[in-house]
């Protein structure tokens, strides 16, 4: 099939190539020429497991091609995929307008029929918005060409994005025409050849399916976060806790754990856009929501609590910050953890040395020339001259690291542990303080 992805990012570049690999002649757009002048010379922009040498092999076959030219994109797909941002607006809804211009381009241009499919996660009612566009467009160019809408949300997860493209756990398609349908179907058979994994739902539950996913993933860890800081008080471990409600099948263990928040592109802005959406279209204050955003704030601020609590003034004082991407796997800093802490960190007159695997390059372009922030090679060299060490992402290089050398640099030694990597004893034992989250 020739298909069309409109937006070359995250979900955009794991899309189109893995449809690539499959057999498709995909071609994808963005309006970042940078970003196409990468790829086009054999890089990838972004940190994703496995991705980069599966771009490599498509374009190889010469079923992978990329371009800044609309006209061309609009041309070349049956299928044009829509997977630009959606990123919050001033007042949290989600901003339409990049989805909307892809869609004006779609109707400005198109000759032949069209499927216009949605994967880029969007309010209630985007899809109607997106057809009376393209018909707008269509009309002032006195045509008619037909076209479908469809609604495809994304569950790919960052760090497992191809992984998840390849064996999805299912796929949702809101489609009200047959043609459409079929299309979908055909596209998505090489994906779910063991068993059927393709929903097929009305356009509007399928645009509200993927609010609720990510609201009720962010529900858990806002809950168990809430849970952990009692923990804590009361005396009670949550890792205990979390083995004894998770082994229950109605609970299960997936995304239970309790942490320094939740980040990303996806779950901060989701569940804002989810409430918004709610209170304007349909006069409902979700109040669950609400909330479960009100603890991740909060916890967002829960090491820095600790490290004043244990140090009282930080100034002058100096920490190793081990973990900048909001999880492993990935050099996505969108609303991370880490952010909030070097802020909170440096206003309160510390510095840090950081040190992420892959994402250095991305806390450089968003801090620039930050007085008080620098990096550091290896976790090891993040240690030197530092006070205590402080851990905001379980990247799996950090999962055994060697105490001794750990206690030996730090001057205080503390580990502030914001993933509840280690076991308590083991680290106590090593003659470091280890101050965890709700243990
Ligand atoms: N990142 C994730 O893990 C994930 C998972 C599921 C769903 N989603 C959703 O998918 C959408 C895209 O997310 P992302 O993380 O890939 O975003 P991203 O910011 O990484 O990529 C979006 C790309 O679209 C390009 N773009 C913007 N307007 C354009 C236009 N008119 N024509 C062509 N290109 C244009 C931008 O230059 C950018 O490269 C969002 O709605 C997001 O919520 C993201």
């Amino acid at each position: 099939m020739k298909i069309t992805v409109v937006g070359t990012g995250y979900v955009g570049l794991v899309s189109g190539t893995c449809l690539a690999e499959v057999g498709n002649d995909v071609l994808c757009l963005d309006v970042d020429p940078e970003k196409i002048r990468i790829l086009e010379e054999g890089g990838i922009p972004i940190y994703e497991p496995g991705l980069q040498e599966m771009v490599r092999r498509n374009v190889a076959a010469g079923r992978l091609h990329f371009t800044t030219s609309i006209e061309k994109a609009v041309d070349h797909g049956t299928i044009q995929f829509i997977a630009v941002g959606t990123p919050p607006d001033e007042d949290g809804s989600a901003d339409m307008k990049y989805v909307l211009a892809a869609a004006r381009n779609i109707g400005r241009l198109m000759t032949d029929y069209k499927v216009v499919v949605d994967k880029s996660t969007v309010p209630v009612g985007t899809a109607d918005l997106v057809r009376a566009t393209v018909a707008e467009e269509l009309k002032k160019r006195g045509t008619e060409v037909p076209f479908s809408v469809v609604s495809n949300p994304e569950f790919l997860k960052e760090g497992a994005a191809v992984e998840d493209f390849m064996r999805p756990d299912r796929i949702v398609v809101g489609a009200e025409d047959e043609q459409a349908i079929l299309l979908m179907k055909a596209l998505y058979a090489p994906f779910q050849r063991n068993h059927e994994r393709l929903i097929v739902t009305d356009v509007k539950s399928a645009e509200l399916t993927k609010y609720a996913a990510n609201a009720m993933l962010a529900t858990r860890i806002s809950f168990m976060n809430e849970l952990a800081n009692l923990a804590e008080k009361l005396g009670a471990d949550i890792e205990m806790v979390r083995q004894g409600i998770g082994s229950d099948p109605r609970i299960g263990y997936h995304f239970l754990y309790p942490g320094c928040g939740y980040g990303g592109s996806c779950f901060p802005k989701d569940v804002k856009a989810l409430i918004k959406t709610a209170a304007d279209k349909a006069g409902i204050d979700l109040k669950v929501l609400s909330a479960v955003e009100e603890a991740n704030d909060l916890q967002k601020h829960v090491l820095t609590g600790k490290i004043k609590a244990h140090f009282g003034d930080l100034k002058g004082k100096h920490f190793a910050l081990w973990g900048l991407a909001f999880k492993p796997n990935t050099d996505d800093m969108r609303d991370a953890p880490s952010r909030t802490l070097i802020a909170d960190l440096l206003a309160a007159g510390a510095t840090v040395t950081a040190y992420d695997p892959v994402a250095v390059h991305e806390a450089q372009r968003i801090f620039g020339a930050t007085e008080g922030l620098r990096y550091g090679d290896s976790p090891t060299a993040c240690l030197e001259g530092a006070d205590a060490l402080v851990i905001v992402t379980e990247w799996k290089e950090f999962r055994s690291p060697d105490f001794d050398v750990i206690k030996a640099k730090l001057s205080a030694p503390v580990i502030f542990d914001g993933r509840n990597l280690y076991d308590p004893k083991f680290v106590r034992a090593a003659g470091l303080t280890y101050l965890p989250i709700g243990r």
